[in-house]
């Protein structure tokens, strides 16, 4: 078995099973201050290794409540520090007294004045690919599938909620409550997922509840409407859904993702919050994921696309059953643009754009891009066209039933797929794994009706957009000539007072790199709500092409950098340095 690059853990050594998770949550000195129990599938002796970063560790004790050795190694700037433990006898389990560091990767500690509420602090987690070691010392690998417990205790205004089925509540002395969650099917330590805060919820039929802010619930509620019907689109095409419910919480505008799948309990962000149900594609994607990245998952980051390009295929499969063949596939056609944009920048740079490669030494933040989604999603596509629609459905469920709550690498689905499609059916899956680019033999996706739009767009004459679909805004954005009048856009498409954060930040970008005047206050703004790095970092990248909103743009970064998770820090940070180089 190959080693995961990305970890400390041998699972050699001994193999988790499951965890039992005692936490309290210091909002006044933003720590955890935990106790972890973890569970081997047999006994382990001698050295065990574990994932670590900027934990304090009291104290070990194996099952007999005897003390373990410990040693932390120096910290690697991508790994942390690898915990070795030396178990003098066999022990199935091994009991961790800790607590977080005070800039845990993987947590978000948020002041009153970054809610919605204004009242109380908030706390939230993102752990992929590589943070979950900043909140307890595990085996950090996908492959260390584990069930978990966990007992949470937090003061009293505030509700937990995990990636887990929740349990009972109950009082914890003058002030606190704690929350207790168990989550019964094994995860890849990336989906372990926590947040805590002032919360509300809306439940939106019999499986789906939507959690979040008190003042920001009903909207949310109204935003997601769609969710049931998704989840029934899902499980007809993927097959039945195995995680019970499926709940999910809009978190404070720091978050830095559109959406993360947590099982049971998916995080969105709240620029999804459009107010005209535009921007459920989101839902859609972290949806999907209960297939293809939850159920089958990927072995190590060098497989990431196995996670994500199936999820984009699988999201655009249910939003072509719910919204129709035209916005399928014009969500592909915008995914291609920004797959051509992205490869050229990173050929330009040297990096790589092969779907799978080595990424030993490397942090997993940093090679993120849509290269393993919109690749990956032509990749399955051709695999798809190659066999015909009805033989790959039948394919995605004989995968998914194969392959459910394992984790497996980018050889094994190869095996599978030469095995079950007839020896993939002309596709050269070599090539698109392995060379650079995308093949000159990629399905090829064609709108008359964004062809026309992108013809509007490159005339660069006004036009009457403001009914477009958000999709079709996007495109049209994308192919306006550096001449043109960004104000005046902006009142073409209607965009003036829209709440559609994605629309907001294709459009400040547009404004930027043609010349606007005036755009100071629009982008503090901006920069000083938005938490989501894949609206921020186009904006900024512009900036930096500015003279006069250049140091704007460096002063929004230092200014916004505490309030961001670590991954959006440093790709912003990345961007705001090349300025002056
Ligand atoms: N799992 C990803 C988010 C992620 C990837 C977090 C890598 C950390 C490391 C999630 O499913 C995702 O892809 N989110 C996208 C949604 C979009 C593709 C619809 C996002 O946040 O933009
Ligand atoms: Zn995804």
């Amino acid at each position: 078995m190959r080693a995961d690059p990305h970890s400390y853990s041998d699972l050699d050594q001994a193999r988790t099973e499951s965890l039992s998770l005692e936490l309290e949550v210091d909002f006044e000195r933003r720590i955890l201050l935990g106790r972890v129990r973890l569970r081997f599938t047999a006994p382990a002796v001698g050295t065990v290794d574990l994932d670590s970063r900027g934990l304090k560790i009291h104290r070990v004790v194996d099952e007999e409540g005897a003390g373990v050795g410990f040693g932390l190694d120096p910290t690697d700037p991508v790994l942390g520090e690898r915990l070795r433990l030396e178990l003098p006898s066999p022990t199935a389990t091994l009991t961790i007294d800790y607590e977080t560091g005070p800039n845990a990767t993987g947590l978000m500690w948020l002041k009153p004045e970054q809610t919605d509420g204004g009242t109380h602090p908030f706390l939230l987690s993102q752990c992929q690919a590589i943070h979950a070691r900043s909140l307890m010392p595990l085996q950090d690998t996908p492959r260390a599938r584990i069930t978990y417990q966990a007992t949470i205790r937090v003061p009293a205004f505030a509700t937990v909620v995990m990636s887990a089925a929740p349990g009972r509540v109950e009082p914890a002395g003058e002030g606190w409550r704690s929350f207790q969650f168990e989550m019964p099917q094994p995860i890849p330590p990336y989906l372990f997922a926590l947040a805590v805060g002032e919360l509300d919820w809306r439940d939106l039929g019999p499986r789906c509840r939507v959690y979040a802010e008190p003042g920001v619930v009903e909207s949310a509620a109204w935003e997601f409407d769609d969710v049931e019907r998704m989840l029934s689109t899902a499980e007809e095409l993927f097959g039945p859904y195995r995680w019970d419910r499926y709940d999910f919480i809009v978190l404070p505008p720091s978050f830095p993702l559109g959406g993360m799948e947590n099982p049971r309990m998916t995080f969105l962000t709240p620029t999804l919050l459009a107010g005209d149900r535009s921007l459920v594609g989101v839902l859609a994607h972290e949806l999907a994921h209960s297939w293809t990245g939850n159920l089958v998952t990927n072995a190590t980051n060098e497989d990431f696309w196995l996670n994500e390009g199936w999820t984009v295929w699988a999201e655009r499969r249910i939003l072509e059953r719910l919204y129709g063949e035209e916005e399928a596939k014009q969500q592909a056609i915008l995914g291609r643009m920004g797959l051509d944009r992205t490869l050229a920048r990173r050929i330009e740079h040297g990096a790589c754009t092969a779907l799978t490669y080595s990424q030993q030494g490397l942090d997993p933040d940093g090679e993120f891009s849509t290269v393993p989604y919109e690749k990956g999603f032509l990749l399955i596509t051709a695999l798809e066209r190659a066999v015909g629609r009805e033989r790959f459905d039948r394919f995605v469920r004989e995968y998914i039933d194969a392959f459910c709550f394992q984790s497996i690498d980018t050889d094994t689905f190869v095996d599978f797929a030469r095995l079950h499609l007839d020896g993939l059916n002309g596709v050269d899956v070599g090539e698109w794994l392995h060379r650079e680019g995308v093949p000159e033999s990629a399905p090829a996706f064609c709108s008359d009706r964004l062809d026309g739009l992108i013809g509007l767009a490159e005339q660069g004459s006004p036009v009457s957009g403001a009914d477009w679909s958000t999709t079709e805004k996007l495109v049209y954005l994308a192919h306006l000539p550096d001449e043109v009048d960004a104000t005046a856009v902006a009142s073409w498409l209607g965009l003036d007072g829209s709440a559609n954060a994605e629309l907001r930040s294709a459009w400040l970008a547009l404004a930027v790199r043609t010349g606007v005047d005036g755009l100071e206050g629009q982008l503090d703004a901006f920069f000083d709500r938005v938490g989501r790095t894949k609206l921020l970092a186009p904006v900024l990248a512009e900036m930096g092409g500015r003279a006069d909103l250049a140091a704007l743009g460096q002063a929004a970064v230092a200014r916004n950098a505490a309030r961001w998770h670590s991954s959006t820090r440093g790709t912003l940070q990345r961007i705001a340095t090349q300025f002056s180089a």
